[in-house]
């Protein structure tokens, strides 16, 4: 193991964030090892989409140190920002996001577009993600002729794209019926561990929490753990 695996992917330490006087998140502290998969529960309202919006650089917190892959964010200007979150970071999101004008192929590769890859590498990665998302023969179809779960699956595909270090899922299930979801649950579990990436995961399903290493709660802006 070399100096940067012996580091944690993302240490996030005594965060906290307030909006309009109301304190969101309160003093947590948190750690994703490389690869790692983390569950967040909790109820609603709690914190848990701020907690991931910190992280994931949307937001800045307003107190409180977090370090993703030896970087402290709070040294990083918010071009820098963008530009790890771009290359290093995805979401995936209850609502999907998808482009409406561009075709399930076409919102796949987006991300790569900002990347300078090799016309042949980015044909290879989209590719091997609609074979992996079993998404091949809807490759042409746009957003609104695709059912919820296929969907979900495009925004899987192109979360995985650029082979980030880590996803940041905000309930990705939570607009599913329970059978796509436990489909979409399984699909981001194997996918994350064949591209080793860390996912923190958000979910109200206990069922979520059977394809994650540990599983955390969220209560009034602290965490701890739940298992
Ligand atoms: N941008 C914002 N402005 C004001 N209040 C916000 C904002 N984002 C979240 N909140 C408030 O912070 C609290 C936690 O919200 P959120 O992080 O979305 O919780 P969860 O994802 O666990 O449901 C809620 O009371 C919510 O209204
Ligand atoms: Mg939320």
């Amino acid at each position: 193991m070399d100096a940067t695996q012996a580091v944690p992917l993302l240490v996030a330490s005594q965060l906290t964030k307030s909006f309009g006087g109301t304190p969101v998140l309160r003093a947590v502290d948190l750690e994703i090892g490389r690869g790692e998969c983390v569950a967040l529960i909790g109820p609603s309202g709690s914190g848990k989409s701020t907690l991931l919006h910190c992280l994931g650089g949307l937001e800045r917190p307003d107190g409180g140190s977090l370090t993703f892959d030896g970087q402290p964010f709070a040294e990083l200007t918010d071009e820098a920002l963008a530009d790890l979150r771009r290359r290093r970071l995805s979401s995936i999101f209850q609502f999907f996001h998808l482009l409406p004008t561009l075709t399930a192929e076409e919102n796949i590769a987006f991300p790569l577009r900002l990347l300078g890859l090799d016309r042949q590498i980015r044909e290879s990665r989209v590719n091997e993600l609609l074979e992996q998302t079993k998404l091949t023969s809807r490759r042409a179809a746009f957003p609104h002729e695709l059912s919820g779960g296929e969907q979900q699956r495009v925004a899987i595909a192109r979360a995985l794209i650029i082979h980030p270090a880590m996803i940041l899922a905000d309930e990705p299930t939570g607009n599913l019926d329970s059978t796509t979801g436990n489909v979409i649950l399984d699909l981001i579990e194997s996918l994350t561990e064949t591209y080793e990436t860390a996912l923190l995961l958000v979910t109200h399903s206990r069922e979520a929490t059977r394809v994650c290493h540990r599983t955390l709660r969220m209560r009034d802006g602290q965490l701890d753990h739940a298992d």
